[in-house]
């Protein structure tokens, strides 16, 4: 078992590439309602979650909705790859408007792994190629959390450690 701590109150940012397991950790973890996911956001602007056109205004309703339930003082989660600066920093960025502490937690699956997941995915049709972009970005970001306002970041790099994670919530 390895506990994850994180704050009672907190903007949970998940950071990790397509078919590293971020939806199945949210809904593992988290209640739905908690979660904040980009390809809901897509599918309620736009009625396709892999619109990728769509996705200035479905960030801009998820980051709306996230800052409603931060003000209302509630755990909210961000199940969206968070791969880009820009991306964390709107999350920070919403964080501390409303006194909330961001906290990221990384899955940096190994690629061929999350390849072979998506392959396996209908709904995800992207090359090769997009999938190792992402992992460059993700290598990139992982060094850079800290400095970009998140109180917390944990990384987790290992399979058997993701399935064993028990979240442990600080008073
Ligand atoms: P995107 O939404 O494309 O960014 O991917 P994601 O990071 O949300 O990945 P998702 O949770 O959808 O998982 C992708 C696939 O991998 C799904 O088919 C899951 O069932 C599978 N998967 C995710 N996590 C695990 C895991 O811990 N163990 C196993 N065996 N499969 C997993
Ligand atoms: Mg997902």
């Amino acid at each position: 078992m390895t506990s994850l701590d994180i704050p009672e109150l907190a903007l949970v940012a998940l950071v990790g590439i397509s078919g590293s397991g971020k939806s199945t950790f949210a809904h593992r973890h988290f209640a739905a309602t908690q979660v904040l996911s980009s390809d809901a956001f897509r599918a309620m602007v736009a009625d396709d979650e892999n619109d990728q056109s769509a996705s200035a205004e479905a960030f801009d309703a998820l980051h709306y909705i996230a800052g409603k339930r931060l003000r209302a003082r509630r755990l909210t989660v961000v199940d969206a790859t968070n791969l880009q600066p820009h991306a964390r920093a709107a999350l920070v960025k919403v964080a501390r408007e409303h006194d909330v502490l961001p906290v990221a937690i990384v899955l940096d699956v190994p690629e061929p792994l999350c390849w072979e997941r998506t392959q396996a995915r209908p709904d995800r049709t992207f090359g090769r190629q997009v999938l190792g972009r992402m992992r460059r970005d993700l290598q990139r970001s992982v060094a850079r959390l800290g400095r970009e306002g998140f109180r917390k970041v944990h990384v987790l790099r290992d399979v058997d450690e993701i399935d064993a994670v028990e979240i442990r919530y600080e008073k």
